[in-house]
């Protein structure tokens, strides 16, 4: 049954308060300061909790979101959350994260957005037209749109690395962070972790020759501070 307002007021109680039991010092201690390893750039879509799908705590996930997972290079809120993850908070991963079945994917894919949230998704209609023929080589629909939506991770991943932010840490021998692309498919509760084009990336220029060729299947990597 579909929860009512007053119900989330009754169960953060009720979890507060188990919460509180097996732990007695877990809000004192969660109180006095962020350490996030994570910076999570997903979707705004309510399937997307990443802490529910990766089992992690209040602290581990420093989150930025909005539709269609954007890494937008004029996104003052979003360059802002960059900024102070990356400078402040130092955290280790930034994990770019879209998802199958995603509304925003769909809307931008069939062309047919009006208002604001057309205007927001007219980048992921870019990618449309530019990998025209590999989605057109697609039949089934629903697969094609999977396709689009790890292309439009991909993509915000690499606007990632045109953030002045990431230059500058790039620039020093280490950035201190790995970047990762994921997507998660909600009809399984998987991520699904994508391969990025990074020869080709240092091959333009966008990223320098020292950073690591496949970040996210180097477990022992030891991350330093920018
Ligand atoms: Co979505």
């Amino acid at each position: 049954m579909a929860k009512q307002y007053k119900d989330l007021i009754n169960n953060n109680r009720l979890w507060a308060s188990e919460k509180k039991e097996k732990e007695p010092d877990y809000f004192s201690r969660l109180s006095l300061a962020q350490r996030p390893p994570f910076l999570y750039i997903g979707c705004s879509d309510s399937r997307m909790p990443l802490d529910t799908y990766t089992n992690t705590e209040p602290g581990e996930l420093f989150v930025h979101r909005n539709i269609a997972n954007q890494v937008s290079l004029t996104d003052i809120n979003f360059l802002s959350v960059l900024e102070y993850a990356v400078n402040v908070l130092k955290v280790q991963h930034i994990i770019v994260c879209g998802h199958y079945h995603c509304g925003g994917i769909a809307a931008a894919y069939h062309g047919k957005v009006k208002g604001l949230v057309g205007n927001w998704t007219n980048p992921i209609r870019d990618l449309v037209l530019n990998y025209n023929s590999e989605l057109n080589a697609i039949e089934d629909l629903d697969k094609r749109l999977d396709l689009l939506s790890e292309l439009n991770v991909i993509q915000q991943v690499e606007n990632l690395y045109k953030t002045n932010i990431v230059q500058h840490a790039l620039q020093k021998c280490h950035a201190g962070f790995q970047i990762h692309a994921w997507v998660l498919d909600i009809s399984t509760g998987l991520i699904k972790e994508l391969e990025l084009p990074m020869e080709a990336w240092k091959n333009k220029g966008l990223i320098p020759e020292t950073v690591e060729e496949d970040p996210g299947k180097n477990e022992n990597h030891e991350a330093h501070g920018v």
